[in-house]
C-alpha cells in the first residue's frame, strides 16, 4: 500500500494515523499535567508506529509522546518517519515541542508531514523546524 516515495500529503490515510494516535492518548500517563498525547505515524517500510506521553513525578524527566513513537519505530526495524499525526486527549491535533521537532527530524528529515488538522494542510517539518542541525553535521563540523 505504502512504500519509499509516498511524498504527497493526499496520499496519507490521515483519518488512520489519528485514530492510532488518539488510540495511543488513551493509554498515556500523565498524572501531573493531565494532558495526555498520542501519536501514530507512518513509517517508510509501510509500517505504523504509535507513542503516548509518560510523566515522571520529577517532572523533567517526562518523555513526550513522539520520544516513545520513535523508540517504537527503531524495535521495529528503524524505518524512516514519513507522516505523523500528534493529538491530545481531546483528539485534536497538537504541535510537536521543540525538543521533539529535533527527535522526528532525525529519522523523517525535513520532509516528515505533519498532522495540521481537518482545516489546515499537513505540514512539512521543514517549516516547524528550519535550518535544523542534523546527523549530516557531526561529519562536517568534526574537529579533524
Ligand atoms: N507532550 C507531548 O507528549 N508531546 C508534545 O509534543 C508536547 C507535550 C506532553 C508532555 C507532557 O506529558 C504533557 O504533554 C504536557 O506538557
Amino acid at each position: 500500500m505504502y512504500s519509499e516515495d509516498v511524498s504527497s500529503a493526499a496520499e496519507i490515510a490521515w483519518d488512520d494515523l489519528r485514530a492510532l494516535a488518539r488510540q495511543a492518548a488513551t493509554r498515556s500517563y500523565a498524572p501531573y499535567s493531565n494532558v495526555t498525547v498520542g501519536a501514530g505515524a507512518l513509517a517508510s517500510d509501510g509500517t505504523t508506529v504509535v507513542g503516548s506521553n509518560v510523566e515522571n513525578a520529577s517532572y523533567g524527566l517526562t518523555l513526550c509522546a513522539e520520544c516513545s513513537l520513535v523508540s517504537d519505530l527503531i524495535r521495529q526495524g528503524g524505518a524512516r518517519l514519513l507522516a505523523v499525526s500528534i493529538v491530545a486527549g481531546d483528539g485534536a491535533p497538537i504541535a510537536p515541542c521543540g525538543r521533539c521537532r529535533q527527535l522526528l527530524f532525525e529519522h523523517g528529515g525535513g520532509e516528515l508531514l505533519i498532522d495540521a488538522g481537518d482545516n489546515a494542510a499537513p505540514r512539512r517539518l521543514s517549516e516547524l523546524l528550519p535550518e535544523a542541525f542534523g546527523p549530516e553535521d557531526l561529519g562536517i563540523r568534526r574537529n579533524p
